[in-house]
């Protein structure tokens, strides 16, 4: 890391003191180290990122970190040679120099002068991604879900806690105000004992019928298409669209779940090791778009049960939802109140739907980049460390793993693994990699 920029050693222990605090109530255990890095960090330190994938959310993930004094941007790389420019040009105006730019991302893992990268590929690309940045010794801010299936899940985990990894998942609804005042809310124990939570997801997106053609000149379609199954290419299933082709996504589930879903187990949960179902059964299917190429289900219901506490999660996927936001989670106590939370706000309900007051929040949390930024430096663990929103990712394929195989599937949290067979037999558990490209297991 480079000193480049005048931050002081008190406002920094300020900023991280601050992070320590002010987020649901998590205790010190929380935010234990994450490991001896191999690079001892002074908080004086600017951070070098390289950007893994120019899309949507790596673009916007690139500018958070740029809005932040002690961070540079090196390089840049993706397999799509349009992508590039727009992020290319923001790093010149920012520093004054271009970022280097690269098609293959290993060839910014092979430098030394970066410390951390972004992982803002599509979900087949992450676990790849995620490993060979630890593998390489270098710290990740990765996109959600982390993965396409539950074993990549695993091998991601056992990678990052092996190279000793600082890893912030981007799931930042986790510093997002609304969401921890909620969760602190419920686990200080005024909203009571909660015997059900709900999330839910209202979408109907379509992405049309298009004929296969050849890939355009600008995009590497093998290396996109990397660890997936090959099939022939249409430019509606590429670029945001892959969300809803289950080859390369997890449809609604995995894209929106993984936020709605982590805020009821963050809620159920003392610390970031996550409550996690013992039973989950879904019914569900493409019923609602069927004159369409995508083949992410658009009806989903989802039911999990937990044990140690005794509760229930309730997850749906509709097109819908006349009485409440299109997206939320819930937290229904044994006396009939509810708490929903969303983007925007949150409030308190009572059995019959009529608002109650709340109290006073506590202070904010620092912002989502600004905590990874300073757990790269300090070695703690972040908000939305890799082992607790693998647990959120894993609820996720669980549900879409009973769905594809129409099974009640059983999860033993101890062994991290699916009891029986009941879904094992799934793409949501695991798949076989497309050649050259295979999944570096590091002892799971
Ligand atoms: N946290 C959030 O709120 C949020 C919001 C949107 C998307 N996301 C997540 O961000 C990730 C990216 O989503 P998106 O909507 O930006 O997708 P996108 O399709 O817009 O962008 C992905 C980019 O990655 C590039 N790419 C693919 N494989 C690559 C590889 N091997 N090496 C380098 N580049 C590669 C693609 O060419 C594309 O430019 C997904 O995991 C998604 O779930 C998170």
């Amino acid at each position: 890391m480079s000193k480049k920029r005048a931050i002081t050693r008190r406002d920094f222990l300020q900023k991280t003191a601050a992070a320590s605090t002010a987020v649901y109530g998590l205790g010190a255990s929380a935010f234990s180290s994450a490991g001896a890095s191999s690079r001892q960090a002074s908080p004086n330190d600017t951070i070098v990122f390289g950007l893994i994938g120019c899309g949507g959310m790596g673009a916007s993930n690139m500018r958070s970190f740029m809005g932040h004094p002690d961070v540079a941007v090196a390089a840049i790389c993706d397999v799509d040679s349009n992508r590039i420019p727009g992020d290319a040009k923001a790093v010149q105006d920012k520093y004054g120099k271009a970022p280097d730019i690269y098609s293959d991302y290993r060839r910014i893992l092979d430098r030394k002068d970066i410390d951390a990268v972004i992982v803002g590929t599509p979900d087949h690309w992450h676990a790849l991604n995620l490993i060979h940045a630890c593998e390489a010794g270098k710290d990740s801010y990765c996109e959600k879900p982390i993965s396409h299936n539950i074993v990549e899940a695993k091998a991601m985990v056992a990678a990052a806690k092996k190279f000793k990894r600082v890893v912030q998942v981007g799931t930042w609804q986790r510093s997002n105000r609304e969401f921890t005042d909620a969760i602190d809310f419920v686990r200080s124990g005024k909203l009571g004992r909660v015997v059900l939570t709900r999330a839910w997801i209202s979408d109907g997106t379509r992405i049309g019928k298009k004929p296969p053609t050849a890939p355009p000149a600008n995009l590497d379609y093998n290396f996109w298409i990397g660890p997936a199954k090959m099939v022939p290419y249409q430019d509606n299933k590429v670029h945001w669209n892959w969300r809803w082709v289950m080859n390369t996504g997890g449809g609604l589930t995995t894209d929106w779940g993984v936020h709605m879903i982590d805020i009821a187990l963050l809620g159920m949960s003392k610390g970031q090791d996550l409550v996690m179902p013992v039973e989950i059964a879904t019914v569900g299917g493409q019923w609602a778009i069927r004159d369409d190429d995508r083949d992410a289900p658009d009806t989903i219901t989802s039911i999990c049960r937990f044990t140690e506490p005794d509760f229930a999660l309730e997850w749906s996927v509709g097109r819908d939802h006349p009485s409440r936001p299109g997206h939320g989670t819930e937290f229904v106590s044994e006396d009939g109140r509810t708490l929903r939370v969303w983007r925007g706000g949150w409030t308190l309900l009572d059995a019959d739907g009529n608002e109650l007051p709340k109290e006073q929040a506590p202070p904010a949390p620092t912002d989502h980049w600004r905590n990874f930024l300073d757990c790269v430096k300090n070695r703690r663990t972040p908000r939305a460390d890799l082992h607790s929103v693998a647990q959120t990712t894993i609820v996720c394929h669980l549900i879409n793993a009973a769905l594809m195989s129409g099974d009640t599937v059983r999860w033993d949290k101890k062994k991290m693994d699916i009891v029986g067979g009941a879904g094992k037999n799934t793409m949501a558990y695991s798949r076989p990699y497309r050649r050259p490209w295979s999944l570096p297991m590091h002892g799971i």
